[in-house]
Order: structure tokens, then sequence, then C-alpha cells
């Protein structure tokens, strides 16, 4: 069984449609959630779906991201991790931590990568004029938001949308592509996926 650990900083959203999808026949189960904010609302989540979870506040580390980074480390590995997925993780990692987990770490973008790495993605596609918008899941490597593509999903951008009402028809699809692309993933497929 692939024990899979979810990186959260808010809602979780993300890691609670990862978390449900990983039941049955699916051949990785959840072992930790854990925050870079001790008050993220996923954490309760988490814990409401009896998935273990941990806290390391960034705030306490003072722009030290080494210190934070290995504190950040020692619960993944008493977790035994397998594979770490970022989901609305908000904390940019060094590449010496994202080589302990290069090959099997992924995460989510809300932008059609290469488009829009960063943030503001959906102010950034309606203030380009864009008719279309989407998510991405990714490997995570050194460089930021660029690793290799695992699966896409796209949606159309609608008059009237504003930065909210877009993030919501992406946020619709990136439920439906993560945990497909997880799935695909542990069980051995590369080929992008792709809504
Ligand atoms: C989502 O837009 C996701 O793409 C981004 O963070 C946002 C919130 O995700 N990475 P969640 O609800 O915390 O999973």
């Amino acid at each position: 069984m692939t024990r899979v650990a979810i990186l959260i900083s808010g809602g979780g959203s993300n890691m609670v449609a990862l978390a449900q999808s990983m039941t049955g026949d699916h051949p990785a189960r959840p072992v930790l959630v854990m925050s870079n904010d001790p008050a993220a609302r996923g954490l309760t989540r988490a814990a409401e779906m009896g998935i273990p979870t941990d806290a390391v506040d960034h705030r306490d580390f003072k722009g030290d991201r080494a210190a934070f980074e290995a504190a950040l480390l020692d619960p993944l590995l008493r977790a035994e991790t397998d594979v770490l997925c970022l989901a609305g993780f908000m904390r940019i990692l060094t590449p010496e931590f994202t080589r302990r987990f290069e090959g099997r770490m992924l995460n989510i973008h809300p932008s059609l990568l290469p488009k829009y790495p960063g943030l503001h993605t959906h102010q950034r596609a309606l203030d380009a004029g864009d008719t279309e918008a989407g998510c991405t899941v990714h490997e995570v490597t050194a460089e930021l938001d660029a690793g290799p593509l695992l699966g896409q999903a796209r949606v159309p951008v609608l008059p009237g949308d504003d930065a909210g009402t877009l993030a919501a028809r992406v946020l619709v699809q990136e439920h439906l592509l993560y945990p497909a692309v997880l799935r695909r993933f542990v069980e051995g497929e590369r080929a992008p996926l792709i809504l």
C-alpha cells in the first residue's frame, strides 16, 4: 500500500478530494496531513476523516528555510511517506527538500502551465483576455511550477467572470484531476492525463 502525505496551507479542499479517493481498491492511503499553519481549516477536516495531522508553523523559523524544512521533514519520514502531494501548500520549498522527494512529489497549480506559474493565476488569465483557463498537476522539481506535466483540465472563461468565479470553476476540475492523476501516478502511469 503506497503511503501518501499531503501538505496544505488553508482549507484543504484538494486534500479532502485526494483523501476521499484513496479507498477500496485504490493502491494508496493517506497517512499524514500537515500544514505550515497550525490554524489551517484543512487540519480539522483531515482529523474528522481520521487522518493523522501535524503542523509546523513556518513563522517559528523566522526565514530560516532550512530549519523549517528540517522540522517539516521529520513527521514525513516518521510517517514513512512514499508519495508527497502538495495541495494548496503556499510555501516555496528549497531544491534540497524537493530532491529528497524527487520523482514522488506532486503539486496542483491553478493554471494551464507553463502559462502563469506563481500567484494570482486567474486574474492574470482574465487580464490577458484568455478564453480558457484550468489547472495542472505536475511533478515537483527544484524549479517552481515547472516539473513534468502529469495532468491538465480546462475550463472556459465566461463573460463577466472575475477571479473568484473563475477560481471556483477551476477548483471543481482540480478535485477531479488531482485524485485521478494521483491514482495513475501510484500505478506507475506517467503519460499526462488531459481531462
Ligand atoms: C486552489 O486553487 C489550488 O489550486 C491552489 O490552492 C487553492 C486552494 O486549494 N494550490 P485548497 O482548497 O486548499 O485545496
